[in-house]
Formats: structure tokens, sequence, C-alpha cells
């Protein structure tokens, strides 16, 4: 397998880089939004290879910071301690630093006991866990303290119950070898509606919507452990699957192999709720087609039909040929959602090995656990 990464940059050593361009691939749609995202690694010579991911720090909404300062009757100008243990105003912290959107336990109990909020207490005692796993579902911080009127905080007070601004995660969906200097990510915003409120995710929402060109985007290189293309000199298939943004680390894959003039087959599963609209990077996967970097491409629109057509759908569908990809030693990778699209492919992999390999359903278990210890399935999913 090819490509280590090492930077210097980190989590306490972030790239202050730049956002250099965005785009809306889902532009025809009303579903969904997805981005292009290119951000400028501003000369720094920040190193990565494909299959790693871009850990960036995001900011918090500026109107929900507003909305907490006003419920709560602060300025925004009082000074507080942020988690790096340095001094800044509310309005600030509540911004950068602190997660303002899900709720720690200490403000849960803190807003219980403030507020005398029996019922509040009862779903936090440890016999409730379930309870109160449902009841924060699709609540955030503010839900919480306009839930509780009665429960008055000092500026010191309320940041000391919330956890850290964390960064999220985005697979790379460029090569260096294609584009240096620069990471290109696909960005699907989450965004919900919960207790009469729209609500966005807080990173995916901060990048796509509200960053401009020339905006700092604070990053670091985590590396994608074993999620790594073979050496271009053998000649190792690959099949990937990557519907939705599950594309990004493939586009990364795509822009090496071509670079590197690799020589095994390689053949792309893409799924997306409609062709017209979301078919993202449609005419990049034509030109390599062209000059035959992709071998294949299988696609599955889930929404241009009654039926749902998934990806797993297609795979069954060319099970003949995934399996004698599979007999001629590929590598399947696997990027997008962890909940239920990764665990029906899966099932559809052990279904072709049975049905095409003439195996039993533990022969079956067998050569998946067989893929997996020798690296043949590789999956990055979230
Ligand atoms: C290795 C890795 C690679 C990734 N690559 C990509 C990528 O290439 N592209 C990409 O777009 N994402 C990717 N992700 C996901 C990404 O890291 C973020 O998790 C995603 O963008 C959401 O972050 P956010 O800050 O916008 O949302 P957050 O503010 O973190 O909000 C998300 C949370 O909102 C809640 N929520 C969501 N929907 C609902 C609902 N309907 N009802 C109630 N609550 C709900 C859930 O608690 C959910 O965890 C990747 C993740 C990992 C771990
Ligand atoms: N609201 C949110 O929290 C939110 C918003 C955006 C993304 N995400 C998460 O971010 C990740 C990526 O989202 P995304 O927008 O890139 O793509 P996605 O939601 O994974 O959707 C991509 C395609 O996969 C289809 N799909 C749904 N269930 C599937 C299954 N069981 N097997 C195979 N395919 C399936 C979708 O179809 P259908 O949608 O037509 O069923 C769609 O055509 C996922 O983890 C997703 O859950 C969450």
């Amino acid at each position: 397998m090819t490509g280590n990464t090492k930077s210097v940059y980190s989590r306490k050593n972030p790239l202050h880089a730049k956002i250099s361009k965005k785009e809306l691939l889902t532009s025809k749609i009303k579903e969904k939004k997805t981005w292009h995202i290119e951000i400028d690694l501003v000369d720094s010579g920040m190193e990565f290879t494909p299959g790693d991911s871009l850990a960036v720090f995001p900011e918090n909404d500026p109107n929900l910071v507003n909305e907490l300062l006003q419920v709560l009757n602060f300025t925004g100008d009082e000074i507080v301690i942020t988690p790096s243990k340095n001094e800044t105003n509310l309005r600030n912290a509540l911004t950068k630093d602190y997660a303002i959107t899900t709720p720690d336990k200490k403000l849960l109990n803190a807003a219980a006991d403030k507020a005398n909020n029996s019922t509040l207490k009862e779903l936090l005692s440890p016999d409730n866990k379930k309870d109160l796993i449902d009841y924060l579902w699709g609540r955030e911080v503010i839900d919480i303290i306009l839930e509780n009127p009665a429960a008055k905080f000092s500026a010191d007070e309320f940041v000391g119950l919330l956890k850290r601004l964390n960064v999220r995660l985005y697979s790379i969906a460029s090569s260096l070898s294609h584009s240096p200097n620069q990471v290109d990510l696909t960005v699907a915003v989450v965004e919900y509606e919960s207790h009469d409120r729209t609500r966005q995710g807080v990173c995916s929402s901060w990048i796509s919507e509200r960053t401009e060109i020339g905006s700092e985007a604070k990053c670091f290189i985590t590396p994608g452990k074993g999620f790594r293309l073979p050496d271009p000199e053998e000649d190792t298939p690959i099949i990937m699957c990557g519907p939705g943004t599950g594309i990004a680390p493939f586009r990364a894959f795509m822009q090496e192999r071509k670079s590197t003039n690799a020589k095994g087959d390689a053949w792309l599963f893409f799924g997306e709720i409609h062709e017209d609209g979301c078919f993202l990077y449609e005419n990049e996967w034509q030109d390599y087609l062209n000059d035959r970097t992709l071998s294949k491409i299988s696609t599955a629109w889930s929404r241009d039909q009654e039926e749902k057509v998934y990806v797993q759908h297609k795979i069954l569908e060319e099970g003949q040929e995934f399996w004698s990809y599979l007999e001629r030693g590929a590598i399947f990778y696997v990027c997008g959602d962890a909940e239920r699209m990764a665990p029906d492919v899966d099932s559809a992999l052990h279904k072709i090995i049975q049905e095409h390999g003439n195996k039993s359903e533990s022969e079956a278990i067998e050569y998946v656990n067989e893929l997996k210890s020798s690296k043949r399935y590789r999956k990055d999913v979230y």
C-alpha cells in the first residue's frame, strides 16, 4: 500500500488555511445541499495521502449565539476563560470555543437543580439512560435554557457547563499530485427540524454557508489508517463504494491513480437521490472512464423511481463480475453512512460470496474475515 502521512500541524497547532472555492453541487434540487469546498493550504507544505481526512475547527452560528446571549441576559462582553485557558469575551467564546448545540450533562444537572425541574432530574438518574437519550434527540443547549427559565447563570458558570467545540472530520476529495497546496472536500449540510425549530449541523453549515472566499479555516490532517490505494505498479483491482459524500476519497483516489498511471482495474459504485442534480463530479468520472483511469461505474438513484434503488442493489445485480474482481484479489473500499448503508453493503457482500462463490453462510463469513485481515475490505464510514 502506498503513502504515510506525517504533519507538523495538529489539534494544538492547526494550519490557518484559507477557503478558496465553494460550489453547491446539488443546486438543481431542493432535498439536500452538498458542497464542493476547496481549501488553500497557503504554501504551508502540509502533506497528506489519498484516504486521509481533514479535521476542521468550525464556528457556531452567530444567530444562535445572539439568541443564547439574549435568553441568558448577557451582553456578550462579559470576560470568560476558554477551554485553552485564554481570556476572551463571552460572544467570542460561544462562537469559537464552546459547543452550544450539544448539551453536556453538567448543564442538564445544573439546569435541573437551579430550576428545580423534577422531570429533568428524574431523566438524569442512572436508570433512565435510554429515556435521556430520547429526550436529548433533537434538543440543543438553547432548548434546555428555554425549558428551564428559572435557572440563572453567571457567564463564567455558564461556559463552565459547556463542552469544548470540537473539530469535524471530512474525507479529503483531492490529491496533492493533481492539486498541489490544496485540499478539496465534499460536504453535505446537516439540516433538520425539531421542536419547531430548524437546526443546522455546526461545521457543515459553517464551512458551506457562513464562510466566504478568503475566510480562514483552521485544520489539520488525520491519517486514514489503512484506507490506502495499492501500489500503482501492481495490477490489484479496486472496487470503491461511496454513495453521497462517501464519494469524496474516491475522487482523491482517481486523481492519484491518473497521476501515477496505476495499472489495476477500478470500479466505482455511486448512489444519490437523483441522477439529474446529484451526480456528484459526473464529468470527472466520464473523463476517467474515457482515459481508463476508471474501468467501470455503476450508479443507484434512490428517488428516481417508486422503489428505492441503492448501491447494494447494484452490487447484487453485478454479483458475478463483483465476485470475479474479488477472486482477482480486489480491494473493496466502502465510504459514507455508517448506520444504514455500510451494514447493507456488508450483507450484499456476504450474499455475493455465497451465491457466486458457492459458499455456505459460515464460509462466506470466513471469506469476509479473510478479506478484512488481509486488508482487502476497508471502511471509512461515519
Ligand atoms: C472519518 C470521517 C470522514 C467524514 N467525511 C465526511 C465527508 O466527506 N463529507 C461530509 O459531509 N461529512 C463527513 N463526515 C461527517 C462530518 O465529520 C460531520 O459529522 C458532519 O458534517 C456533521 O457535522 P456538523 O458539525 O455539521 O453537525 P453537528 O453539529 O455535529 O450535528 C450532527 C448531529 O445532529 C444530530 N442530528 C442530525 N440529524 C438529526 C435529526 N434528524 N434529528 C435530530 N438530531 C439530528 C445528531 O445528533 C448528529 O450527530 C465524516 C466523518 C468522519 C468521522
Ligand atoms: N440530517 C442529518 O443528520 C444528515 C444530513 C446529511 C448527511 N448526514 C449523514 O452524513 C452522511 C452522508 O450523507 P450524504 O448526504 O452524503 O448521503 P446519504 O444520506 O448517505 O445518501 C446518499 C444516498 O444513499 C442512499 N441511502 C439511504 N439509505 C441507504 C442504505 N441503507 N443503503 C445504501 N444507500 C442508502 C440515499 O437514499 P435515500 O436518502 O433516498 O434513502 C441516497 O441516495 C450519512 O452518515 C448521513 O446520515 C446526516
